[in-house]
């Protein structure tokens, strides 16, 4: 399975900070709903702390020590919804980027019971980092709420979407990277009937494996992590399914196959804390 990895050289470990957070409520109609009436209560409902490990199902949904049930709504394709934000404080305090994903769940299964496994993640909203070279800001941080558009092409079906925000202050160290996740279940998604094929597909756990620090040394350029939106923005059909961002000079000969497969989870040359003692300033970017 191809992984998309986030590799960049550590210099300094950032402080925690506990401001933590959660997404209860969705939005439908510019309303808020209730909370997680329509959103699978996640395990951090009360404690608030983020899921760290991406390699554990908990990825998807984070709703693994919950029922995780909820109520569905039907939603048209080409509404506008969206996630609340409720925390200490209620907004997206870190720094950090987000990303919203959608899954079909397979013919004659409801939603309801469905976990969302397989390759069958797609992205239809983010909001990434800006990175210049000489600043990297982090255009989510501090909302309150995201809205976003349902696909008009989205074919029937019912789905489940995924909201994230991956709050990096601490992603210097493996297990580092803060996710901030919730699911919810959206049933007869296109009433008004698309007829597009969404993707790239993504599968949870597997999609990405995340490092970056955004401290020192600053990236001079910041890759989103996952696949590319559906559908795509702009001029028509070239879409980039996966983009590597590595320290070249942090992989040993014997991995150098990795510069062109992206085929990693993880790099063994990092030690078992996650920590990098060198310090790379040549980043190169591969695309397929
Ligand atoms: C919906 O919830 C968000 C986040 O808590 C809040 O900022 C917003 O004011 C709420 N909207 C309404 C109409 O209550
Ligand atoms: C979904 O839409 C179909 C077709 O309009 C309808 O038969 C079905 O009852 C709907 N399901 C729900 C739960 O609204």
């Amino acid at each position: 399975m191809k992984s998309l990895s986030v590799l960049v050289a550590v210099a300094t470990l950032a402080a925690k900070a506990s401001a933590h957070y959660v997404w209860p409520q969705l939005i439908v109609g510019g309303s808020n709903t209730s909370a997680w009436q329509y959103v699978r209560q996640t395990n951090n409902w009360q404690d608030l702390n983020p899921m760290l490990d991406v390699t554990t199902t908990d990825v998807r949904c984070y709703t693994s020590a919950e029922s995780g049930t909820a109520s569905t709504i039907s939603v048209a394709a080409g509404s506008t919804v969206g996630f609340t934000v409720s925390g200490n404080p209620s907004n997206l305090y870190h720094p950090g980027v987000l990303n919203v994903y959608m899954a079909k769940a397979p013919s004659g299964t409801d939603v309801a019971s469905w976990d969302g496994s397989g390759t069958v993640w797609f992205k239809i909203y983010q909001i990434p980092a800006i990175a210049d070279g000489v600043t990297i800001t982090f255009p989510a941080t501090g909302l309150a709420e995201i809205q976003f558009t349902i696909p008009s092409a989205l074919p029937s079906g019912q789905y489940l979407i995924r909201t994230e925000h991956i709050a990096l202050h601490s992603a210097s160290s493996y297990g580092g990277a803060q996710f901030y996740i919730a699911c919810a279940q959206h049933l007869n998604c296109s009433i008004i009937g698309g007829t597009g094929t969404p993707g790239p597909l993504v599968a949870f756990p597997g999609a990405y494996t995340v490092r970056i620090n955004i401290y020192y040394p600053i990236p001079t350029t910041y890759i989103q992590p996952g696949p590319s939106v559906w559908p795509a923005s702009g001029s028509g059909g070239v879409s980039i399914l996966w983009v590597c961002y590595i320290a070249l000079p942090h992989f040993p000969p014997d991995r150098s196959s990795d510069l062109n497969n992206c085929d990693h989870d993880d790099d063994e040359s990092y030690d078992d804390n996650g920590e990098d003692h060198h310090q790379h300033d040549h980043i190169e970017l591969h695309r397929h």
